[in-house]
């Protein structure tokens, strides 16, 4: 499929070809579920945005329907999770749902697509087992799997020498795998990983573990914290003057769409993740001009994901002339493409996750500078997954 790897104007003209076939279907209905309040809010609002930019660039249509829009605030509630995207489903009769940022809540909606059928690309949740036990034809990830920027992370400081570490996280999927992946990457270089410390997510309330990390003191200190939760914590971190003796790094969701409100108390903090703030290619250049034009916001690394998990619905769709229901040839195309993202290309494993560089990254001033790769073409493990 030549024309996706030359970016959205190839597509455009592929595109055109198609509009024949697609004239006489109705508009695709799109449902957004995603966090629009909470800790995770300015997460769900640079995915939406995101979507929005592809979609704008493809002239509204994609494969010649026109996009309509159903959105839920999921409030990153597993609780409520079942219950909103069955309404999507079957209240709305929406075509796809894209969603969403937290774990708990793309479980669910993981657990209903596959026993619906109904397409789901999820443009953040890194949980493994959407990749794993629940992978499903269906079911596509634009984003990451939770262990795989930990893992990166984990051998990164070992090669640097340090020798003992303590995790502290939420206690929920994406921490729990987060900072295993970590341990794994960490011990695998010789390091060691004395204590993990949770705390349920979303709260905030950092110092009784802050003061046991002072007690402590490892060599390093690994977290997963994200959107504003990950603000409070980095700050916290650094008034209690612990950034000055022991490193604070995570991966790059601790300081990714969040530095404005971090400002001085995340300068110099080391970080891995897919995506960067200075990659310099004509692609990123492109799509960070274009965002800060529409949205008068720098993107991030959930715009990206946003913008991508359009991107696979596009492939898709051309590839089944719009007809959604054909689930094989979606997914054939999707799995064969290589994606243009502004991350870099990357291409979907069996599994239906990228496969994709984890680059090292440091802050300087209000951006993650891409100081290296910490792992290349790095794929998750799948496990459990039969498709
Ligand atoms: C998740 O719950 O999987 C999650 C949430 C926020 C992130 C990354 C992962 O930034």
């Amino acid at each position: 499929m030549k024309w996706i790897k030359f970016g959205a104007t190839a597509v455009v003209l592929t595109l055109s070809t198609q509009v024949i076939h697609a004239q006489n279907l109705p508009p695709l209905k799109v449902g957004m579920m995603l966090p629009y309040s909470g800790t995770f809010a300015a997460l769900g609002n640079a995915i939406d945005n995101g979507f929005q930019l592809y979609v704008k660039e493809l002239g509204g249509k994609i494969a010649g329907r026109e996009i309509t829009y159903v959105r839920v605030d999921d409030e990153s509630e597993p609780s409520k999770a079942t219950d909103n995207i069955n309404k999507l489903i079957k209240r709305d009769n929406v075509d796809v749902v894209i969603g969403t940022v937290h774990s708990g809540v793309a479980m669910a909606m993981a657990k209903v697509a596959k026993d619906t059928g109904t397409m789901l690309i999820i443009p953040n949740a890194g949980a493994n087992a959407i990749t794993g036990p629940l992978c499903a034809k269906n079911i596509f990830r634009s984003s990451f799997t939770n262990g795989q920027p930990g893992y990166a992370m984990g051998e990164v400081a070992a090669k640097k020498g340090y020798k003992t570490a303590m995790t502290i996280t939420w206690n929920y999927a994406a921490g729990e795998e987060s900072v295993k992946g970590f341990q794994e990457g960490f011990e695998k270089g010789g390091g060691k990983v004395n204590k993990m410390l949770t705390l349920p997510f979303p709260g905030v309330e950092f110092q009784a573990l802050l003061t046991e990390v002072a007690a402590a003191k490892p060599d390093i200190v690994y977290s997963f914290f994200a959107g504003g939760g990950a603000v409070k914590f980095v700050k916290d971190y650094a008034a209690a003057g612990l950034n000055k003796s022991i490193p604070l790094v995570g991966p790059g969701f601790l300081t990714d769409g969040t530095l404005e409100g971090q400002g001085e108390a995340a300068q110099g903090m080391l970080t891995s993740l897919h995506y960067g703030d200075n990659l310099n290619t004509k692609r990123d250049n492109e799509f960070r001009l274009a965002y800060a034009k529409q949205f008068k916001l720098q993107p991030d690394v959930y715009a990206v994901q946003g913008y991508d998990a359009a991107q696979m619905l596009t492939i898709g769709l051309l590839a089944t002339k719009g007809d959604i229901s054909k689930k094989d040839e979606f997914e054939k195309a999707v799995v064969a493409a290589k994606v243009d993202s502004p991350r870099g290309p990357f291409t979907i494993s069996k599994a239906h996750n990228p496969i994709q560089d984890f680059y090292l990254r440091q802050v300087v001033g209000k951006e993650n500078k891409v100081i290296g790769i910490a792992s290349k073409s790095l794929a998750d493990s799948a496990r459990g997954c039969n498709m």
